[in-house]
Order: C-alpha cells, then structure tokens, then sequence
C-alpha cells in the first residue's frame, strides 16, 4: 500500500506542486465549493494511481488543488463509500494521499440525515464525536507504523480549538451552526424507524453512511480534523413520508452556501 500511496502522491504533486496546508473531502451536493478556489489545478481522479471510481450521485471525482483566502488548499470532490462496494482500505486512500501531500489539516463534510427535531433539514452541524457503527474500521489488517500507531486514541478527535474557532466564525459571520454527534452506518439502506430510536437513544443526533472512516483514518496519520454534516432530511424517527434523492439534493443547497461560507472564513485564519 505505501508504494501505490507513493505512486499517487508523486503523480499529485508533480501537477499541483507543495505548499498545502488544508484538505477539504466533499460530501453529497456541495462539489461546487471549489467555485470559490483561485489557481485552480483539476485533476480528475481516474487518472490518479490508486483512486478508484467514484459511482454515488452528484459525486464529482476531482482532486483540485487552489488557493481559498490565501490557504494553499487540496479539495477531494467526491468521495468514495464503503456501501459502493470498495474496501476500507479505498474508501481511505485518498485520506493517506493527503497526508503524504503535506497538510496539517482535514475539514470533511457529508449530507447526514437528524435524528433530533431540533436539527431541521437545511442545517449545518459541526460534529464534536462520533459512533463508528459500520461494524469494521479502516486501520484494520497490519499497522504500517510509518503512517501512524497501532493502537490510535480517539480522544479530542474533532480538535477542540477548530471548533471554538468554528462557534466564532458563526458568531461574526451571522451563519447558524449547532454541534452534535454523527452515527455512521454503511447504508446504502436508509435506516428504519427502530434503528433510528436506538441511535438517538445512545446519544447520536445525526445519521450517515460516511466520513468516519476518513476522520479515523486522518487522526490515525497525525492530522487535526473537523467536519460538518449538511442536514438533508429528517430521519425515518421523524419524517413520516419516504425519501427522495431530490428532497436530499434540494436541501443541501440550503445549507451549502453558509457551509461554504463558514468554511472559507475558517481557513482563512488557521
Ligand atoms: N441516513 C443515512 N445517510 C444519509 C441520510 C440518512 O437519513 N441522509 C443523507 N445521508
């Protein structure tokens, strides 16, 4: 793995160059972030050694590297699911490629579904913990311990400071963001109604079928993590009717530009 994780990086950064400071994993209808990057280098990821297809909608599948309020970033636009059937191991790859590319920092996001009423489709949480309820984990098989150790703790994974950085963007900026906790599933099911009373009763507030294992993979290999999950829907504890992609789709866009927003100001001082 570290020879094709070599392969890919060396591949990256004789077209982008170094200097990268933030790597930003974009979820379900918010690709168009990289609208707000200047000196933009695009290369889609099929050409990337190592990265495999992404086949989930409205995933792009661009590596674009940029320059966003004056941070050298590297944007992942689209990004691989477990549920799509590739390996951990894949669906981690690009996380490692970051790393090797130089950045001290990882912002994911992803469409998550609430399982609080309070937490409407249209809104923005900032993740402060985690459930891994994937019933597996990207570190497993053998430790490479040139990347990170063995036995990782998970203590303050969403970094604190980010966060209280984070509330104050939100404060300045008048954009709306409340903190909680993301449960992951596989998927591609949507959960049912008594999965969803037990994931809210063990304390998670939000449901979706990514980003942990790229958070675990990132603390693994020494970066400082923050996420956002863009509430799409309510989950079936909530929402009565079935889903529809379009409804995930129209309310992500509600929610884009502030994330967009709170983001870019973010970086911007880091
Ligand atoms: N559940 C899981 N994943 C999701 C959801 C959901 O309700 N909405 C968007 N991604």
């Amino acid at each position: 793995m570290k020879d094709q994780l070599q392969r890919a990086k060396d591949y990256i950064s004789k077209k982008i160059g170094t200097g990268y400071e933030v790597g930003i994993i974009l979820g379900t209808g918010l690709s168009n972030f990289a609208d707000y990057l200047s000196d933009k280098i695009i290369i889609p990821y099929p050409e990337i050694p190592g990265f495999v297809k992404s086949t989930a909608p409205s995933h792009k599948g661009n590596l674009i590297a940029g320059t966003l309020k004056g941070k050298k970033v590297i944007v992942l636009q689209g990004r691989f699911h477990f549920y799509e059937g590739y390996s951990m191991e894949e669906v981690v790859f690009p996380t490692r490629v970051l790393k090797l590319l130089g950045v001290h920092t990882l912002i994911v996001t992803n469409a998550a579904g609430s399982l609080r009423e309070e937490f409407k489709p249209g809104s923005i949480i900032m993740l402060k913990d985690h459930i891994n309820f994937m019933g597996t984990n990207p570190l497993i098989g053998p430790n490479d311990d040139s990347l990170g150790e063995r036995f990782v703790s998970m203590h303050d994974t969403y970094h604190e400071d980010y966060r209280q950085k984070v509330k104050l963007v939100s404060l300045n900026n008048k954009v709306k963001v409340s903190e909680g906790v993301y449960i992951a599933v596989t998927g591609p099911s949507f959960e049912t109604k008594a999965e969803c009373q037990f994931f809210a009763n063990i304390g998670a507030d939000v449901v979706g079928m990514s980003t942990v294992p790229e958070v675990i993979t990132a603390i693994h290999c020494g970066l400082k993590v923050l996420a956002f999950s863009v509430v799409t829907n309510y989950s079936n504890l909530i929402q009565k009717a079935q889903h529809s992609q379009s409804e995930i789709r129209e309310n992500a866009d509600v929610a884009k530009a502030n994330l967009e927003k709170l983001i870019s100001e973010f970086v911007k001082d880091i």
